[in-house]
Parts: structure tokens; C-alpha cells; sequence
């Protein structure tokens, strides 16, 4: 299954985690982080364990929660507190680098077990970019990271906080500053060298949807797979943003058919371009998201 809108909805709000459930996004992200309050935690973990154990059946929308990161005393009781209802994946934020992934894999592999969930069951998302230490240990990521990790995403607002910048835009074209753009490069290419999916940062200005499609397009040009959503009005535009459309599907049957006529052949053309391998396998790979993506209706 490819996940393309991941929705998060505060842990402690009963009205939006009833909305969650009908809403459009591929998974929701049951958040025990940053939009619950220190006064709300222990409650939060209780509404995020009983809203899993009544939604067992996931069907086309996987629950996954977002825990506090694990350098704080959160963490262990967040995830003693969730594993009873067998989320889909865990969400660890601020990470310094794959260690961290490392740690959580240790964790989940005991709560697994003391829950009798199959081992390995539970996935990671990780957010790669929220420490500054994090730009500086990519490469941890490829020295060997668990394999729950499954995909990563990055942050610009913790980060700037962490490089002590007082905005992460640049005033003239509201456009990201360096270290973001460094950040989600590092992201991209990290999550496609160890076959990760790379998902696209949360478009924050909610109300503008016509934004959040341009957005979309742009993060789906560069290689990265569906986006981080905050409310419940982006799913669907996000979810249309990363199915290839009926157009790019019969493109890429006619580039793969071109290939085919002539086997063993390196180069041909279409309409007067050329073709070779990359073009190949782009075209492969946009089919075969099509087809994972029919699979999932
Ligand atoms: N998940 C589920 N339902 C949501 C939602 C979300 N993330 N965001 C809003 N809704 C619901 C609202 O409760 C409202 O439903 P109601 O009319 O039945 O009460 C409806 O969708 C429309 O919401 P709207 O009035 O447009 O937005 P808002 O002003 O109430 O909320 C936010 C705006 C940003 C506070 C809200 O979208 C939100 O909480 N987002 C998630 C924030 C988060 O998790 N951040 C951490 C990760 S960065
Ligand atoms: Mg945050």
C-alpha cells in the first residue's frame, strides 16, 4: 500500500479523531507530541489507545501515532501506553540520527512481543530534519538502520527553532532559506538510497488548497511520495496530487510498449524524443503506483 496524505489529528480531541476516521487521508497520524498539551499527555495516550483497539480493522486507512521524541521521559510510557492497540507505525520525531530509529526498533520489538503482535509488524516514520545534529548524520541512515523504517519526512519549523533563525523563509520570495533546502534534499536522496518512501513537508497555510496542489506537484517532480497533512480538507488534494493521472498512465504504457516491440534495444524514440533506460524505468514506476494505488480503492 502506498500512503499519499498522512493526516495528523491531535491525540486529545475527541471531535477530530471522530472526523479523522471518515476522512479521506491514506493513514492518520494520532499525535502525542507537540499538539497535545504537558496537562493532557496522560489522557491523550488513553483516548489514542482506545480509538486503535475500536478501529481494528484499518481497511484503506492506517492509524499510526506520533510519539514524543526519545529524549524525553515521554516516549517509553507513550508507546507502553499505545502498542496494546496495535498501531500501524510509529512516528518518532527530533531524531539525531538512525540510532534513534535503532532504539525504537529495541522497544517495539518488546512491546510486540508483550502484546503478541507479530515481530516487525509495527513500521517507522521517522522526521529527519528537526535537530541540528540531524543534518550532520545522514549517512548513519545507510550504515545500517532497522527495517521497520519505511519512510521519512522532514520538518522546517523545529529545525529553524534548533538553528536559532528567527524565520526559515526568505521575506522577498517566501521561499525556504538553505539549511531547508538542504534538509529535504537530505531527506529525499536518504529515503531513496535505502528504499524508503520520502514524504513531503506539511503545507501550513491550510486554507489555501490551489498552494498545497502546487506544492504537491513540485514535492511528486522531485521524487517525493504523498505529503504530511494538518487538516482535513488537504487529503483529497494531496491524494490527487500523487495518483498519476489517466494521461501520465497512458504515457508511460506507450513508453513501456516502445521498449517492448524492440527487445534488447538500449535507445528508441517517441514523438520524435528519445528514450532510453531512465526513461524506462520512470515509466515502469509510474505504472506500478498506478497499480498499487487502484489496489487500495
Ligand atoms: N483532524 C481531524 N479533524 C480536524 C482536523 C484534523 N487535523 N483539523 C480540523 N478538523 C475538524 C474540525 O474539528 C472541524 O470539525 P467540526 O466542525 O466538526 O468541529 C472541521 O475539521 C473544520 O475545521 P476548521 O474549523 O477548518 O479548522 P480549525 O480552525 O478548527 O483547526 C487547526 C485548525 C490547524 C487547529 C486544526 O486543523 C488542527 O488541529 N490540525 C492538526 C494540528 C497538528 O496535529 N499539528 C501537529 C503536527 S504539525
Ligand atoms: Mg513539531
Amino acid at each position: 500500500m502506498i500512503i499519499r496524505s498522512w493526516l495528523f489529528v491531535p491525540g486529545d480531541s475527541e471531535r477530530k479523531l471522530e472526523k479523522g476516521r471518515g476522512n479521506a487521508a491514506d493513514a492518520l497520524i494520532l499525535d502525542l507530541e507537540d499538539s497535545v498539551s504537558d496537562d493532557r499527555q496522560e489522557i491523550a495516550r488513553e483516548m489514542v489507545r482506545d480509538y486503535l483497539k475500536a478501529n481494528p480493522e484499518r481497511g484503506r486507512q492506517q492509524l499510526w501515532v506520533r510519539i514524543n521524541p526519545l529524549d524525553t521521559k515521554l516516549s517509553l510510557p507513550d508507546l507502553a501506553a499505545v502498542m496494546p492497540g496495535a498501531p500501524d507505525g510509529i512516528v518518532l520525531p527530533k531524531v539525531y540520527s538512525a540510532a534513534d530509529v535503532n532504539t525504537l526498533d529495541n522497544y517495539l520489538d518488546a512491546l510486540e512481543t508483550r502484546e503478541g503482535l507479530e515481530l516487525g509488524s509495527t513500521k517507522i516514520l521517522c522526521v529527519a530534519t528537526e535537530t541540528a545534529a540531524s543534518l550532520l548524520t545522514f549517512h548513519t541512515y545507510l550504515e545500517g538502520v532497522s527495517d521497520r523504517l519505511v519512510a521519512m519526512t522532514w520538518g522546517g519549523e523545529d529545525l529553524a527553532a534548533a538553528l536559532g533563525a528567527s524565520d526559515n523563509r526568505n521575506p522577498t520570495t517566501g521561499e525556504y532559506d538553505d539549511p531547508y533546502l538542504m534538509a529535504k534534499s537530505l531527506c529525499l536522496t536518504t529515503s531513496r538510497a535505502i528504499e524508503a518512501q520520502p514524504v513531503g513537508v506539511v503545507y501550513v497555510d491550510f486554507r489555501d488548497l490551489e498552494g498545497l496542489e502546487t506544492d504537491c506537484l513540485r514535492d511528486r517532480r522531485a521524487g517525493f511520495i504523498g505529503k504530511i497533512a494538518i487538516h482535513p480538507a488537504q487529503s483529497e488534494v494531496i491524494n490527487r496530487a500523487f495518483t498519476p493521472s489517466e494521461d501520465e498512465v497512458a504515457h508511460a504504457r506507450r513508453i513501456v510498449e516502445v521498449f517492448e516491440q524492440s527487445p534488447g534495444v538500449g535507445v528508441a524514440s517517441l514523438d520524435g524524443k528519445m528514450l532510453d533506460m531512465p526513461h524506462l524505468k520512470q515509466a515502469r514506476n509510474v505504472l506500478a503506483m498506478a497499480a498499487q494505488i487502484e489496489a487500495m480503492q
